[in-house]
């Protein structure tokens, strides 16, 4: 998918992490694991992890307003909320209509995506097709997640890995030239069994017998996953750049999802890239899902590490299975004041 009508970029970032941390220490007195085996294997330091009262719709409440007020528009602008999430705060309603209603988002429609931790890809993708067409200006895109309620805190395999966070985008209209140049998307549902919470809803309900065989967890078969995700991050990174008629040395920064430092490198070394134009966080916050990769973003561009026209990747693989990913020649909004509906 590379076609587009309208340029659409984004136009503001922010992100919220619970205050919580939770090191490799303390998980060293919850499971039989070490500081050493979780850093050497994932490059994990420490996760936030939600407190009691929290859930993933007040992470991307708080990343949202900061987002908002980053593209300098006022809430009232909104046209539509996309949420991606794998941890809502319930089946329904929708995690972005709980949003939408703390924000006073008066006139945007809102709905959640679930695509695994590829989930923001898919969600700009999805938010992007409105502004393309003009159907919308301002869509807000969220990727938020309180995975920690969904992980099995027995099961070493799995509680060492995740985090939870969330980061907020707002995507709209850009000059000529600029924002999203390429989206691939996909999908390998066959490799649906490597990664799931099985129980709860209409294929297996929620019962005394689901919830003694833990299958309210998320079940992970880590090697085939990170297998897969090496090979999918390389090829949809330059299936985005091909499409875009680039070379990949044009690529001046990737922004992957962070699941694993020996993922992240892996691929970075496939795509002959130097990891000084990669973002790495995982080892502060873990895997975050679906709000991963805002939240690197963010980052990286109050680190000053993106700057106006840099050809910028954002790439992911998770759950489904699914991958993504977007090539963006960044506009910068803060640089370059443009009038909405100019492009
Ligand atoms: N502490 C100590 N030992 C552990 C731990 C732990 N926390 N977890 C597993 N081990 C053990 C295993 O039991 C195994 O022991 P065994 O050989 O006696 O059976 C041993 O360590 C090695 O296990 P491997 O699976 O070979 O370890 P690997 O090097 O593959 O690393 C990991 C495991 C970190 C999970 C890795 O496979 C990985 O990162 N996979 C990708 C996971 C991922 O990216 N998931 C994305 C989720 S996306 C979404 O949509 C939610």
């Amino acid at each position: 998918m590379s076609e587009r009508v309208l340029p659409v970029g984004i136009l503001g970032t922010g992100i919220y992490v619970p205050e919580r941390v939770l090191t490799n220490r303390d998980l060293e007195r919850m499971v039989d694991t070490s500081d050493e085996w979780i850093r050497t294997r994932t490059g994990i330091r420490e996760r936030h992890i939600v407190a009691d009262h929290e859930a993933a719709s007040d992470l991307a409440i708080l990343a949202a307003r900061q987002a908002i007020q980053d593209a300098g528009i006022s809430v009232e602008e909104i046209d539509l909320i996309v949420v991606a999430t794998n941890s809502p705060d319930m089946l329904f309603p929708a995690t972005a209509c709980l949003v939408q209603h703390a924000l006073g988002a008066k006139k945007a429609g809102a709905f959640d995506v679930q695509a695994g931790c590829t989930g923001f890809i898919y969600a700009l993708a999805c938010g992007g097709q409105f502004v393309a067409t003009g159907a919308a200006k301002a869509v807000l895109v969220i990727g938020t997640e309180a995975l920690s309620r969904l992980v099995n805190w027995q099961d070493r395999n799995t509680c060492v890995l995740f985090g939870d966070g969330a980061g907020a985008v707002v995507i709209g209209p850009v000059p000529e030239g600029y924002g999203i140049l390429a989206t691939r998307l996909g999908s390998e549902g066959a490799g649906g069994p490597l990664l799931s919470l099985p129980a709860g809803l209409s294929r297996c309900p929620a019962s005394p017998e689901t919830v003694a065989n833990n299958q309210h967890f998320i079940h992970m078969h880590g090697r085939e996953v990170f297998k897969f995700a090496v090979k999918v991050m390389e090829e949809s990174c330059l299936e985005v750049l091909q499409a875009a008629g680039l070379a990949p040395e044009q690529l001046d920064f990737l922004i992957p999802h962070q699941a694993n430092i020996r993922i992240i490198e892996a691929a970075a070394k496939r795509l002959d890239l130097p990891l000084e134009r990669v973002w790495i966080n995982v080892d502060r916050y873990g895997n975050t899902s679906a709000a991963s990769i805002p939240v690197a973003l963010h980052e990286a561009l109050q680190a000053g590490r993106i700057r106006d026209g840099d050809h910028v990747v954002l790439v992911a693989f998770g759950a489904g299975l699914t991958w993504g990913a977007t090539l963006l020649r960044w506009y910068d909004h803060h640089q370059q004041p443009f009038e909405k509906g100019d492009g």
